[in-house]
């Protein structure tokens, strides 16, 4: 369905500096597969999120590679094919729903105008889609909050909101980055289920982006590790949680806050900052702050290996 090729993705700076935020990327995505993508921030997991949907800043650009929908490159595709492609096919949530909702629209306004956007429907039936996705994605007396403003919702429901926005269109594809690091733990819980709740309805697929290895674990089939703009892990959830092959995959585990104070495993952030993309390190990126280093891993950068079942980007699987 989703393929990515080698995917580079360039930032140009001023004074003619340019910034490599997504070095080599290539990932495939099946129907109905929930895959996480997940890594510190500023390792490129939103600029691939963006570079997917075609929505990059304007100092920003794919230098190299293919992003494949249905075997079509995206990157050839003129602004209007793709237009009809986003939302429809590939949808993509935000971090912040209060950015992505408009202030001075009702929510009703905002819904109606998106289903009107891309289905015939006229007022009275689009309205009732909309009230009826309100209600799916649990908001308390619909048609209330059909003529209040986005002021007037909590954050939660904001975001609520926004997936209702998002998936009315029934994308194949859902890109929700980061979609409740802006929400409290109990709230995030809710989101989460709801939309595993949704997938499984619509049949969708969902790339879910996060920092935190802990949302990754509960949603997804499959996660992928990024570092620096590269995948340096690979594989399905339960192994890679069970037996972490790459060091950088390995601390970000170690870094998840245990709840239980009885057990052994001690919460252990993660030693040292991650480098500028200014400024990445020579051979594997990760050396500097690599507890397994060997003497190749500063001079050469890794291949890719094939270990049970996962990928992984790593001297020590040579
Ligand atoms: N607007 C921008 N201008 C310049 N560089 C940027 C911009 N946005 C992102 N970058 C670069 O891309 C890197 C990856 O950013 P991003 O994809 O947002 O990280 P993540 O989503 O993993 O936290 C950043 O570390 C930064 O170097
Ligand atoms: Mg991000």
């Amino acid at each position: 369905m989703l393929e990515l090729k080698k995917l580079r993705t360039l930032f140009e700076l001023s004074g003619g500096k340019t910034v490599t935020a997504v070095d080599g990327v290539s990932f495939e995505i099946k129907p109905g597969e929930v895959v996480g993508l997940v890594g510190e921030s500023g390792s490129g997991k939103s600029v691939t999120a963006l570079s997917i949907m075609g929505l990059l800043a304007a100092n920003s650009r794919v230098e190299s590679g293919e992003i494949l929908w249905d075997g079509r490159n995206l990157l050839e595709l003129t602004l209007s094919e793709l237009r009809k492609l986003r939302g429809r096919d590939i949808a993509l949530i935000f971090q912040n729903p209060l950015a992505a909702l408009n202030p001075v629209f009702t929510i009703g306004n905002q819904m109606v105008e998106t289903i009107q956007e891309h289905f015939s429907l006229d007022y009275k039936k689009s309205k009732d889609l909309a009230l009826s996705w309100l209600k799916k994605v649990n908001i308390p007396d619909p048609e209330a909050r059909f003529d209040q403003y986005p002021h007037e919702c909590s954050l939660g429901m904001c975001q609520r909101i926004m997936i209702a926005i998002t998936l009315v269109m029934k994308p194949r594809l859902l890109i929700a980055d980061e979609p409740t690091a802006s929400l409290d733990v109990t709230i995030q819980a809710q989101i989460l289920h709801l939309l595993a709740e949704l997938k499984d309805e619509l049949d969708m697929s969902v790339l879910l982006v996060s920092h935190d290895m802990g949302v990754v674990a509960q949603q997804c089939d499959r996660v992928m590790v990024m570092y620096l703009g590269q995948i340096v892990e690979e594989g399905p959830t339960d192994k890679i949680f069970a037996d972490p092959k790459h060091p950088y995959t390995k601390a970000l585990l170690r870094a998840i806050p245990v709840p239980d104070p009885s057990k052994k495993h001690a919460f252990e952030p993660l030693a040292g900052d991650i480098p500028s993309p200014l400024n990445i390190p020579s051979g594997c990126s990760f050396h500097p702050r690599c507890s397994e280093k060997l003497p190749g891993c500063e001079s050469q950068s890794p291949g890719i290996y094939s270990v049970q079942g996962c990928r992984v980007a790593c001297h020590l699987f040579k």
